[in-house]
């Protein structure tokens, strides 16, 4: 079964057509970057996943059940994530299972059952601050953490609802270097998770989109990587997906070994971003070719 499965998904605002006919299959565990110019639809596209705003045309399915609106199979975390100013970290995280899993009536009737919830509630909420390196700060609120450390917030808050998928829309982006690249060490570490999963015969934990305009930033982080622009030859209209490939897997403990990134990241620069670099916009979209080839031996290898 799909993680996410898009359909000829084409969207239009007024009469100006954004997304043009995008396919995309996604599989439990893949940490996908989905890079495109500013402008092509990254975040229409991840509106569309999401349910805020549904698509034209073509349709998104989270795990096989069509999305509509929003729901617990889809996840998100934004560039400035707010987080309730009023609730320590551990309360945030928490926050999403409270209302869901305890109704009002149920809290007046039963408040032992209650009590006993939310304890249950606030551990998964720590246990889950503990595995993004917040063990720390967990009793602290928004107004006393640093930007990187509300984003790990964020992306536990996001996770600990167990969605499909989680999309992440240039997360670190207001980030400074070192902060941000702590963060993408830890989506190398949930990438590792995943793959112990696998290996276990369970399904992996976190499926993920992530935006980003940083292209060493994308092949560092994700195994595959999509990118959408409206430089493609199918007529002058929409953005399509015109670059969908594996990249190189990163254990978290390998040097950040930038001549790997060379010549995917000139790949992208002109099959994306040039808008003289006019092609069919399908010479790119071979992910699941190559991936029944070496990209599987590429990430076995890898996983340690
Ligand atoms: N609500 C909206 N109404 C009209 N146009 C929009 C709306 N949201 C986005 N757009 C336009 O759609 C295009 C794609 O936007 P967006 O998905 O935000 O791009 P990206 O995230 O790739 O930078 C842009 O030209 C933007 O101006
Ligand atoms: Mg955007």
């Amino acid at each position: 079964m799909h993680a996410l499965e898009i359909r000829n998904l084409s969207h239009w605002y007024g009469t100006r057509r954004i997304l043009n006919k995008v396919n995309l299959t996604i599989a439990p565990g893949q940490i996908v970057a989905l890079v495109g110019p500013s402008g092509c639809g990254k975040s229409t596209l991840l509106r569309a996943i999401l349910g805020t705003d549904p698509p034209s045309e073509g349709e998104v399915l989270a795990e096989g059940r069509l999305v509509t609106e929003p729901n617990r199979d889809v996840g998100i975390v934004y560039q400035n994530y707010s987080l309730y100013e009023f609730l320590s970290a551990e309360e945030n995280v928490a926050f999403g299972l409270k209302l869901d899993k305890t109704s009002l009536i149920s809290r007046f009737i039963a408040l032992p059952a209650y009590l006993r919830k939310r304890r249950e509630h606030l551990q998964m909420a720590r246990d889950f601050l503990k595995k993004v390196g917040l063990e720390a700060a967990m009793g602290h609120y928004p107004a006393e953490l640093s930007g990187g450390m509300r984003q790990r917030v964020a992306i536990a808050q996001a996770f600990i609802l167990q969605p499909k998928i989680v999309l992440l829309d240039e997360p670190f982006g207001a980030l400074d270097e070192a902060t941000r690249e702590d963060l993408q060490l830890m989506l190398l570490r949930f990438y590792q998770e995943n793959l112990k999963a696998k290996q276990r015969g369970e399904r992996p934990q976190y499926t993920i989109i992530i935006v980003t305009h940083e292209l060493n930033e994308a092949i560092y982080v994700a195994d595959r990587v999509i990118g959408l622009s409206r430089f493609h030859t199918e007529g002058s209209q929409g953005a399509m997906v015109v670059y969908d490939r594996p990249c190189p897997v990163f254990h978290p403990d390998d040097p950040k070994d930038l001549s790997k990134f060379v010549e995917q990241r000139e790949e992208l620069r002109s099959a994306v971003f040039d808008p003289n670099y006019v092609k069919h916009h399908s010479k790119y979209v071979s992910f699941w070719d190559e991936l029944s080839n070496d990209a599987l031996a590429v990430a076995a290898m890898n996983s340690r």
